[in-house]
Formats: C-alpha cells, structure tokens, sequence
C-alpha cells in the first residue's frame, strides 16, 4: 500500500459526488504534495442501484455505512450523507482509529464534546471545515491561522438561503413568502427551509465557531435564535431611509457576562462590508487581538465550494498521517477551561421599533412613557402619513443603547395599549 491513505466515503450525493471529481480531477496544488496518494476504496449509499451523477465502481459501493467505517484499508472516513446514522458512523470510525472528516454541522453542534473527546482518545482526528460557511477556510483559519489572537467578536452572514432572500426583498423583487416560494421552485431553497429560515442552521454553524473561537461547549439550542420569517418589507424600507440594510447575522462576543452568542435579523449601516454580502453568498468579519479586522467572504454551500472544504480537510489528514504525526485535535477539547454562553437579556444595544398605532392625542405619550419607565432613551421617532382609511400609521422608534431584558417589558407593555394594533416589531441595530 506505500503510502496511499485508503478513504472510505459515507454518501454519494451532491458533495460526496463533487469530492469524487475532485480526487480524479486533482487540481495542479493536491499534484504538486509530493506522496499524496489518496485511495477511494469504498463508498455507502443509499441505493447502490441508483444512476449516479459520478462514474464509480459498482464494487466499491455499499449499502451499509459500517461497511465503509470497517474496511481494514479504509483509513480516512468521510462522512457526507446528512443521515440519522451519521453520529454513530463519525463514533465508530474515530473508535477504529480512523481519521474522520464530516460536514455535518448538525452532529458536531449537538455532539461535538463528545466526538472531539472520542478523536483525542483513539489519536486520530475529526475535521470539519465543510460544516460551517461552505468553502471558505474559516474553520482552518481560526484554527491555525488566527491561533495567535484572542477573538473579540465575530459577525457572520452564515446562512445563504435567507441571505438571497433578504437580498431580493431589500432589491424589492418581493415580500418574505413570495421570494420564499419562487427560490423554492427555481431549487435555491429546500423543500422544507425551516432550518434556514428559523435561522437555526447559522445557530448551529455558530456554536461550532464559538467553540473555536470563545471555547464554549454550547449547542446549536444554546444560541439566542429568531428567523426571519417575521421580516416585513416595509422595516426593510425604513431601514432604508435610516442608513441601514437588513441581514440575518451570526454574533458572537465576549461580554462581561460571557460570550454572547446569538443569530437574528439585525440593521447594519449600509455602506458596511456585510451589509454588501449579496444573494446566496457568505461572510465572516473577525476581530483578533491581533490581527485587528479580517472579513471572509465566499460560498457557503454547493457541490464544488463545499466539496473544496472537504478535500481540504483529507489533504491535511492524509500528510500529517504519512509524516507520522499525532492527533491535533487537542484544541477542541475544553474540560475544565469551557467559556459560558452569557444570558441574552443582558445585552446592550439599540433598537428600532415599528409599532402601528392610532393617529390621536396621547398615543404617542403613552408610548414613551412606557419607555421611559424602562430606562430606556430614544433617539428618533418618525410618524409616518396618516393611513386615511384605518386611521392608523406607522411609528418609528429608534432606541439609544438600552438593555435586552428592558426592552422586551417595554414591548409587552406597548402590545397591550389600546392605540397600538399588531404586534410591535422589534430589529436589533449593530454598530459594525
Ligand atoms: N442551507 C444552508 C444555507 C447551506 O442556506 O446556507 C448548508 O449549510
């Protein structure tokens, strides 16, 4: 065998299909590393009768994943089939001390203590760039090469399905639902988006970056998360008129109360650099103590940009296998030195409200009196003309920095006047 690293791959979709075309192909760089021999050996998928987008050796295929992850010349476990099993599949193969890389952002979310602590102990590794943020290096970069830095915070657009989204609703090509449908026709949204939409995928995708990042061992369920299935076009258009573009962002922070981490629609100024992250595209602003400010910016999903990500992860594997080297995954190993996830209630930040009220005398002093009784200082308020059939019109307010916890009693408070109809919508603004 010399010194060919047999790879064994679990999933035969999309990315498993571009990491196939990849190794053929093997771009003029993976040439260039000089002993890199990596072996497809064997490959699960669902159904091994199925056409498949790649030629493969009908012999190498499986239908049995375990096949995959016992094969004694497998060595490198690839695991990219989205299954229920993949957890058991990433267990076992570490088990068998066998070098894993997955893209599975859910499992390493959920899981990740346990599997970073499952690779230390057998002394092999897990890798992951292609879970978060599709082909950029963010994971390798924050990793390796912002090692010498303390991270400060971390902004991210990490989701693309809601990115295009919002970026067609701000080009006012739609509302929320009609933009959701048509991506979902022309296949840029999944059938069921209620992970993208929810914001719970970015949830998830953040918690793995806080883990590097802030060492924290919380999951995808432990990061504050709102969708933005509530975004309204007008808040877009007002956001406008403030200097402001609407994105779903991905925060993460050190704060007195620990990190915050937290994924909602917020305003950011428009002529900032995410606010310029357009359509299906990703992006991830650093600051590193330092390094200062580093924006990362590409494609976070698809076949080639995800697959680069995964064969990435299995050129670093296979050389450091080859040269004889350890385990490097000691860094992601928190024990006793894990961060906390701060309570989001403490934080501090303005708002903009939108609040649909009656155009009448003492509307707009119930109003601030509610906020004043929080401590809370507005900046701007701008009336909107009145809507001559109901009689209502849009208020908006503009918050000084105020307190999270304050802001949602306010709130309540404003959602039982009799003036106020609807729900009062609420956008963090961010700095940036
Ligand atoms: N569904 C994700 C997105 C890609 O829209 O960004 C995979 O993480």
């Amino acid at each position: 065998m010399g010194s060919s690293i047999g790879v064994g791959l679990i999933g035969l979709g999309t990315v498993g299909s571009g990491v196939v075309r990849l190794l053929r192909d093997a771009p003029a760089a993976m040439q260039r590393r000089q002993h890199l021999d990596l072996q497809l050996r064997r490959i699960a998928v669902a159904d091994p009768a199925k056409k498949r987008a790649v030629d493969v050796a009908a012999d190498l295929l499986t239908a049995n994943a375990m096949d995959v992850v016992d094969d004694p010349d497998v060595q490198l476990v690839v695991e990219l089939s989205g299954a229920a099993g993949a957890r058991e599949w990433i267990a076992a193969g570490l088990e068998r001390g066998k070098d894993v890389v997955t893209a599975n952002k859910a499992v390493l979310a959920q899981h990740g203590e346990e599997l970073f602590g499952l690779a230390l102990a057998n002394g092999v590794d897990l890798m992951f760039e292609a879970s978060v943020a599709g082909g950029i290096p963010i994971i390798r970069s924050l990793r390796s090469g912002l090692v010498a830095n303390e991270v400060e915070s971390l902004y991210g657009i990490l989701n693309g399905t809601t990115n295009y989204i919002l970026t067609r609703m701000t080009r006012r090509e739609g509302g929320y639902r009609e933009i959701l449908a048509d991506a979902q026709e022309k296949g840029f949204a999944e059938p069921d988006p209620s992970m993208d939409v929810s914001g719970m995928d970015a949830a998830q995708k953040l918690a793995i970056l806080c883990r590097i990042a802030f060492h924290t061992t919380g999951t995808g369920e432990d990061v504050y998360c709102e969708g933005i299935e509530q975004v309204d076009t007008l808040d877009i258009e007002y956001a406008r008129e403030l200097g402001f573009t609407i994105k779903l962002l991905a925060i993460a922070k050190r704060g007195p109360g620990g990190v915050q981490a937290r994924v909602h629609p917020a305003m950011l100024p428009s002529e900032s650099l995410l606010a310029n992250i357009h359509d299906e595209f990703n992006a991830i602003e650093v600051v590193g103590s330092s390094v200062g400010t580093q924006v990362f910016s590409g494609r976070g999903a698809g076949q080639m940009p995800t697959a680069s990500a995964v064969v990435a992860d299995m050129v670093e594997l296979a050389e450091r296998k080859i040269s004889g080297a350890g385990s490097a995954g000691g860094d992601m190993i928190l024990d006793d030195g894990a961060a906390s996830l701060a309570d989001m209630s403490e934080l501090e930040i303005r708002y903009y409200l939108r609040l649909l009220v009656e155009d009448r005398p003492g509307v707009l002093e119930s109003i601030t009196h509610i906020v004043a009784q929080g401590d809370i200082s507005i900046a701007s308020v701008i009336q909107k003309e009145r809507d001559l059939q109901g009689g209502t019109v849009p208020l908006i307010i503009v918050t000084h920095e105020a307190r999270e916890r304050s802001m949602r009693q306010a709130v309540a408070a404003m959602n039982e006047l009799d003036g106020v109809h609807e729900e009062v919508t609420v956008i963090r603004m961010e700095k940036l």
